[in-house]
């Protein structure tokens, strides 16, 4: 951090907060609200006489409460810059006559109530969210006695308490009398891994922490009894099977099972009651101090700056990376990289390997000077656009503009769109082009389809990244599947405009599938959630027409599912099979006998 603030390349914005994001890659403007900090940073030498004369006392954020600081303070020890803050709000207020003593003990006369927030615009080419991790809460989990026991802490509180820049200078003592305690616990997956309340994922860092803990506690003091209550033990690291190896020769005692019930006894001590499933018989464990090893959630902004860059969040609600082998620190949107627990829960080496993969991709696609973008991407035609805003509604990358009250026609950034196509396929006017895969190119492939033959063919509108590429790994896995699918290929199934649909039926298509990558899984963010849109809509208006919706068929295939390709392509050819030459001839009749297109 210091490093940081020192390097001539790097601008710190401390107490500042992102409010605004616009543009695209190589292009972003950051909107910055700078918070005022009422002490002149390169003046304060952080004497701390300031603090010594502030009469208000307020519990230290940074040591979780468990010490006290002042209302002029610092965040923390190493905070960069070294300058002290005034929190205004819990100032006794800057009119001398109130109080004001930090502005008489201030012999530099660093400290300016007069400072206001600041809001400040940055111009960036691409974006690292950082945005870290929030603790889980255990106060939920009420049988763990958290908020009614003093000698109940969470992994967080104790880490403060061992710490030497702690509240005890690094002294172990039990909250309750201040002595050494002779026992301590842990229990393990606190909020994590668990249906019922917290999280279903594995916070990652937990056990790895808690075998730290009970060395560096064992390190200090070899006659403590320790216990740890687990599901398993995750040490997969390098190196860590060895620490908790090591932790398991100085004595800690792991015993496989988590508490049901924490009780306080007289002393202020605690009765833990629990199933050892190794053992299969309930023990009750006699504790000085129980720690809860909490678990991990995604930070409080993460939903902030996900409406504010258009990213995607995976199902544990942490950001989701472009693709989880290939580019597992891009986000979706160009331009844009994760780093550390934004992307999910991870321990401090990996969050330093991610951070300089991240920093390195950054570099990598600024240091051209310029950005380089692939062809397919929309255009509009200026004339047939009635500026009725749909497209830019649905473009998952917020790359195109409209005016809606002005009426001026849609505008696309060419660098932020990706090629998608749910703009083409959902503007009612006609009013996009899909460079490279245009209305005519597709239909034209539609008719060349079913100029022969049409009630033996299956047309397959499949998206490049998943079903085609699912399509790739059933031929590369040598499976059969009937040889009359005809894939129709789509950059995203979002760009399968509903006309493809009922123009393949009116040329004699007897079954149609559309496939796409799993919902949450689109390389398009969420393009594929348009398609599902559409597709519905099909099948409704087919059952007005009283054609069967059943031979429209909607499918997600990912690109590792070559098997269910192969299964999916089967089940198509048996719905052909069951359509008769007499109801495909029906179809035709209907859909050209229509007044209005459905
Ligand atoms: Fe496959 Fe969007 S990229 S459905």
């Amino acid at each position: 951090m210091t490093d940081a603030g020192r390097h001539p390349g790097i601008t710190l914005h401390t107490m500042s907060e992102v409010v605004d994001i616009q543009g695209y890659v190589g292009n972003f403007d950051v909107k910055i609200l700078k918070r005022a900090r009422y002490v002149d940073e390169k003046e304060c030498t952080a004497c701390g006489d300031c603090a010594e004369a502030c009469p208000v006392v307020r519990p230290d954020e940074f040591n979780v409460g468990l010490s006290s600081r002042k209302a002029i303070y610092t965040p923390f020890p190493q905070a960069v810059p070294s300058a002290y803050v005034i929190n205004i709000n819990e100032c006794l207020g800057h009119n001398p006559s109130v109080c004001a003593k930090c502005l008489n003990a201030c012999e530099k006369g660093c400290i300016n109530f007069h400072m206001s927030d600041e809001e400040i615009v940055e111009k960036v080419g691409s974006i690292v969210v950082a945005t870290g991790l929030e603790p889980y809460d255990p106060t939920e989990l009420d049988e763990y006695g958290y908020t009614r026991f003093e000698n109940v802490l969470t992994s967080l509180e104790f880490e403060r308490l061992i710490n030497a820049g702690g509240p005890s200078k690094g002294e172990l003592v039990r909250p309750s009398d201040r002595n050494l305690p002779e026992s301590i616990g842990f229990i393990q997956c606190v909020g994590s891994r668990s249906a019922r309340k917290g999280s279903g994922y594995c916070s990652n860092v937990c056990c790895m922490n808690t075998i730290k803990s009970s060395l560096v506690l064992k390190e200090h003091y070899p006659d403590i009894n320790i216990k740890v209550f687990y599901i398993d033990i995750r040490a997969f690291g390098k190196g860590f099977e060895e620490l908790h190896m090591r932790s398991r020769r100085l004595g800690v005692n792991y015993l496989r099972g988590l508490p049901g019930t924490v009780e306080e006894l007289a002393d202020k001590s605690l009765r833990v009651a629990v199933e050892n499933t190794s053992s299969g018989e309930l023990e009750y464990h006699k504790l000085d101090m129980l720690v809860l090893a909490i678990g991990i959630k995604p930070a409080q902004s993460t939903q902030k700056i996900r409406e504010m860059l258009g990213l995607q969040l995976s199902s544990d609600g942490f950001f989701l990376e472009a693709h989880p082998k290939l580019l597992p620190v891009d986000a979706a949107t160009r331009g844009v990289f994760y780093a550390g627990c934004a992307e999910g829960p991870k321990d401090i080496k990996e969050s330093v390997t991610q951070a300089t993969a991240a920093a390195g991709r950054a570099i990598r696609l600024m240091h051209k000077g310029e950005i380089s973008t692939e062809p397919i991407t929309s255009e509009v035609i200026a004339d047939k656009c009635n500026s009725c805003g749909k497209c830019a509604e649905v473009c998952p990358y917020n790359a195109i503009t409209v005016d809606v009250k002005k009426k001026t026609p849609a505008v696309v950034n060419a660098a932020a769109c990706t090629g998608c196509g749910t703009c083409a396929a959902e503007c009612p006017f006609g009013a996009i082009i899909m460079n490279h895969f245009t209305d005519e190119q597709i239909i034209n492939q539609i008719d060349a389809l079913m100029e022969d033959r049409p009630q033996e063919k299956v047309p397959v509108f499949a998206c490049n990244w998943c079903s085609y590429a699912g399509a790739d790994f059933a031929g590369v896995s040598r499976l059969q599947y009937p040889s009359n699918m005809h894939i129709i290929r789509v950059m995203c199934s979002g760009r399968v405009n509903n006309k493809f649909i009922w123009h393949a039926f009116l040329k004699g298509a007897p079954v149609i599938l559309v496939s796409g990558c799993h919902i949450g899984d689109c390389h398009y963010i969420d393009a594929n959630h348009w398609t599902e849109k559409r597709v519905k809509k099909v099948w409704r208006r087919m059952e007005k027409l009283g054609i069967r919706p059943e031979r429209l068929q909607l499918e997600w295939i990912s690109a590792a599912e070559g098997v269910r390709f192969a299964e999916i392509m089967r089940k198509m050819e048996n719905l052909r099979c069951r359509v008769s030459s007499r109801e495909i001839a029906d179809t035709i009749k209907i859909l050209k006998s229509r007044k209005k297109k459905p």
